[in-house]
């Protein structure tokens, strides 16, 4: 079932995504070759708290830190530790918050330092497959219009979609229905409708789509080691369009 929000819901959802924007802002700043993924983790979880916001993914399904930080090959839920970020690597970072009881939830991939041209092209084609699902978030398209403007996007750049994970409806619960896809054909499932607030998050590798998972339970990687690249924005579904509820 999908919840439809008032208008006085999504500003409260507004209120706890800006909040992750922010973290995502000062996060970004941080990154540099030498940091480590666990100071990345802590930063991110000072921040929330200074904010008067909850870490969500601390304890969700037992995931053991405040922030998920996948690096080159990682394509989400990378654990944060002692790992060192090293120049060229490219870095997503993914943080969720509670605050006044309703989620926020945005992922971001940055480079560290100078990076090679493949990457600079994975980041700009997984940004760009959020921009077009962000502009298929319209009353009157259906749920698989947001997958398809994904799929057709990203492999008509010559890269692939990670089909293991999904984007989602988010409110009072991190995870609410419906589950999108980001691959399908078009004009499939549940019309979209002015009140519903999805986190759309496109996953994208450069090689084959296929994953695995590590031994640690969490970490998802390319199943052939190509890179691979993530970019989450929470919106909601308006009559004037999209708004974009995860950014400052
Ligand atoms: N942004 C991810 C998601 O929406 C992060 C979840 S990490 C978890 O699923 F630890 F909370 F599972
Ligand atoms: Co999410």
């Amino acid at each position: 079932m999908i919840t439809l929000k008032s208008p006085k819901e999504v500003g409260l959802l507004r209120e706890s995504n800006r909040i992750v924007a922010e973290i995502l802002t000062s996060l970004r700043e941080h990154i540099r070759p030498g940091v480590t993924t666990e100071e990345l983790d802590r930063l991110a979880e000072e921040l929330a708290r200074k904010k008067g916001a909850i870490p969500a993914f601390k304890g969700y399904n037992g995931y053991p830190a405040s922030l998920c930080v996948s690096v080159n090959e990682q394509i989400v839920h990378g654990i944060p530790g002692p790992r060192r970020l090293k120049e060229g690597d490219i870095v997503s970072l993914d943080m969720g918050v509670r605050y006044n009881g309703y989620y926020g939830d945005a992922a971001i991939t940055v480079p560290v330092g100078a990076v090679s041209n493949k990457a600079k092209k994975l980041l700009d084609v997984t940004k760009g497959a959020l921009e077009k699902a962000i502009e298929a978030a319209v009353p009157g398209n259906r749920l698989s219009d947001i997958s398809y403007s994904i799929q057709s996007y990203v492999e008509g750049e010559g890269f692939s979609v990670v089909r293991e994970f999904v984007g989602h409806g988010i409110g009072k619960k991190l995870h609410e229905d419906p589950q999108i896809p980001n691959y399908g054909p078009p004009h499939r499932g549940p019309f979209l409708k002015v009140g519903m607030v999805l986190a759309l998050e496109p996953m994208v590798n450069a090689g084959t789509w296929e994953a695995r998972l590590l031994s640690d339970g969490w970490t998802a990687v390319t199943a052939d080691g190509s890179l691979s690249a993530h970019f989450e924005d929470t919106i909601a579904i308006t009559d004037e369009g999209p708004l974009i509820l995860s950014r400052l």
